[in-house]
């Protein structure tokens, strides 16, 4: 008897914005894992809530805060052995990720582990990319723009070379990185136009210049920036 794993897209945070399939795959789950702090909390699994039947095993996975960009990868080890045996048992997993799992997703520590061990499968979700955009009301890209998305914890020099090639830039993971994109977006004369948002569609999200924005800003915050002002200008 074997199962099979899911990673499913939770979406940015609105649990409307769950696709149907996660949703049914959510509902058939016996095990749910997600990622969560080490108190226990998981935005992922929030989002979800009002969609579980209740009765499933759940699985948090403890990532521990800490300086380095990366997290521990014991944590992942043991989270995928939780994974496997649960498979091995015959049951359906699914692992929640906020936004889409294979967009810088948490995911994908968890996917490097088990796919070569057992059947995964892959639910794409609703991207911050996207909800952000929208919620902005600002397209991301038109006609032959090109489009960077840009981890704002690169180096400021490699950050000034990428968004000077872009039509159109998303700096994500912005957190304590905010002052330095600021700097680079007056320099480059494109401070103005910047477009800074937080927690896009969560109950708590929030909208403003850049000039106003939090330095440090929240882990979950994005500055959308087009050279044309507008997309579609
Ligand atoms: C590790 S990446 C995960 C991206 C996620 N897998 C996705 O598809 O959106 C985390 C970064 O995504 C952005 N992000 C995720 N959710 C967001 C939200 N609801 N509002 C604004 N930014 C968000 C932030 O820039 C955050 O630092």
């Amino acid at each position: 008897m074997s199962g099979r794993v899911h990673g499913i897209g939770v979406g940015p945070g609105d649990p409307e914005l769950l696709t149907l399939k996660a949703l049914r795959l959510l509902r058939e789950a016996a095990v749910v894992a997600y990622p969560a702090t080490e108190d226990g909390e998981s935005l992922a699994r929030e989002i979800v809530a009002p969609h579980l039947p209740g009765g499933q095993r759940e699985i948090p996975i403890p990532i521990p805060i800490q300086g380095g960009p990366f997290p521990d990868e014991g944590v992942y080890d043991r989270a995928a052995e939780q994974v496997l045996a649960a498979v091995a048992e015959g049951a359906a997993v699914v692992v929640l990720c906020e936004g889409d799992p294979f967009f810088y997703g948490s995911f994908l520590y968890l996917y490097a582990r088990l796919a070569d061990r057992c059947e995964v499968a892959v639910v794409p979700g609703v991207s911050s990319l996207m909800a952000c955009a929208a919620v902005l009301g600002a397209p991301l890209a038109a006609r032959n723009d090109a489009l960077s998305v840009l981890p704002a914890t690169l180096d400021e020099t490699v950050l000034r070379r990428r968004i000077e090639a872009a039509d159109a830039v998303a700096l994500i993971k912005v957190g304590r990185h905010l002052a330095k994109v600021r700097g680079v977006l007056e320099d480059l004369g494109l401070a103005e136009g910047a477009l800074y948002i937080e927690r896009a569609t969560m109950t708590t999200e929030r909208v403003l210049p850049l000039d106003q924005a939090p330095a440090p800003a929240p882990y979950f915050s994005m500055v959308l920036v087009h050279r044309r002002g507008e997309a579609w200008r």
